[in-house]
């Protein structure tokens, strides 16, 4: 089923806790909203927003670009559109991987056109071997190479999100 442990729980541990200091660093006294892209990311936002040392903000959004395979669509569907206004507001996108880059490029520019004060992104993963689009992401916990992982929130086809840590999944799962 998995190749192997590509981030332990320990590490994962270490790297958030550094990402949400730095975090905390750069926003002092801005009162950003965080936003968790569900439901991928949601291990990592409440794991993120735990360890922060200023007072923040969150909301959820349910956005999809996927269907049931490994490929990204390139089109963002929103399922769940924020609950709260963000004009103003110092807004950081809360990703569980970045990919083709097709979501954060199309989510930025939707959320831009709300007035925020400024949107950065935040993504637990990058696999920048496989951007199709170029988006900066702000804060980056491991770039790492081009398989399909899940764990820590990230699945395939809704299943393995409960794993505490990330895993390589073996391509004879998806490749039939
Ligand atoms: P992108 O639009 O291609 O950047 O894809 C981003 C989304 O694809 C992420 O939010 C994930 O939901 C999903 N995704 C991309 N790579 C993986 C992976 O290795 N495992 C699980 N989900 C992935
Ligand atoms: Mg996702």
């Amino acid at each position: 089923m998995f190749d192997r442990v590509l981030i332990s729980k320990e590490e994962i541990d270490k790297k958030v806790k550094e990402i949400s200091a730095q975090i905390s660093k750069d926003y002092e006294g801005l009162n950003p909203v965080f936003i968790c892209i569900m439901k991928g990311s949601m291990f990592f936002t409440a794991d993120l927003l735990r360890y922060l040392t200023i007072p923040a903000q969150l909301d959820f959004m349910c956005v999809s670009s996927y269907g049931s395979s490994t490929e990204s669509s390139g089109i963002l569907k929103i399922k769940t559109d924020l609950a709260s206004d963000i004009e103003g507001k110092h807004v950081i996108i809360v990703e569980d991987i970045i990919d083709s880059g097709n979501t954060l490029y199309n989510l930025k520019n939707l959320l831009a056109t709300r007035n925020p004060a400024s949107v950065k992104i935040c993504a637990f993963l990058d696999k920048p071997d496989r951007r199709l689009r170029e988006v900066a992401v702000d804060y980056v916990g491991y770039a790492i190479p081009d398989e399909f992982v899940v764990g820590y929130g990230l699945d395939y086809n809704e299943d393995f999100r409960t794993l505490p840590d990330v895993r390589i999944l073996s391509r004879s799962v998806y490749e039939k």
